[in-house]
């Protein structure tokens, strides 16, 4: 009895260094990589956290109006159309499938259309993307928001093609009729001033 008394703290001290020997080197190499992997990890973790609270998800997320955003469908786009005087848009698919989502855009060029809402092919996207409020982004914050969008789960959806101006959908819409003439738009193309 007496002996097992003495014999157990002295096992415990043995296993306790033990068990530090093997962790030394584990440690030392993933200390390496956290520190190689974590100014992605923040960039990763500030671009969801902008995603979250911008509201990207409002649009860009089936069901999110309607209260029961489809996590299996995290922004891959919807087919709520936006109509209006601009016609017809759809809020698109922004995880990385390469055919119907952002797979083939590089994060600069992601960054860029968030903050000018000028796609890479030229097209100036309608005022229904917020990116007037996105213009005023930080390059870093655009960046960290690319960055995440890279991570999300590729979903294969394509958004039914932009409508011009007088035609008419096919699914439902959401429809912005002409603006009251306060509302209306003051720097209007060619409008004297
Ligand atoms: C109020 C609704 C709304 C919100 C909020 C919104 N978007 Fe959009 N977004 C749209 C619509 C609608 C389009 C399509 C516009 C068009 O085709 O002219 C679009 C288009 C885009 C595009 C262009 C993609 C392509 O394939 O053409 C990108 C990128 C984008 N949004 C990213 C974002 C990000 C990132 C956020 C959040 C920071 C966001 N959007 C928030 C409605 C929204």
């Amino acid at each position: 009895m007496q002996l097992l008394r003495l014999v157990r703290p002295a096992l415990v001290l043995v296993t306790l260094a033990l068990a530090a020997v093997s962790l030394a080197p584990a440690q030392g190499t993933s200390a390496a990589a956290a520190a190689a992997g974590s100014a992605g990890d923040a960039q990763v973790a500030r671009g969801r956290y902008l995603v979250t609270i911008t509201g990207c998800n409002d649009c860009h997320t089936p069901g999110t109006f309607y209260g029961a955003p489809d996590a299996e469908r995290f922004l891959a786009g919807s087919e709520l159309g936006w109509a209006g005087p601009w016609g017809v848009v759809y809020a698109a698919n922004l995880t990385p499938d390469p055919e119907t989502g952002l797979g083939k855009w590089k994060p600069e060029e992601i960054a860029k259309t968030i903050r000018t809402g000028n796609r890479p092919d030229g097209r100036q996207l309608a005022g229904a993307m917020p990116w007037l409020d996105y213009s005023n982004l930080t390059d870093a914050d655009a960046m960290a928001i690319a960055s995440y969008l890279r991570t999300l789960k590729p979903v294969r959806h394509a958004v039914p093609k932009p409508l011009p101006p007088g035609t008419e959908a096919k699914g439902p819409t959401l429809a912005f009729p002409p603006p009251s003439a306060w509302d209306a738009p003051r720097a209007a193309a060619g409008e004297k001033k």
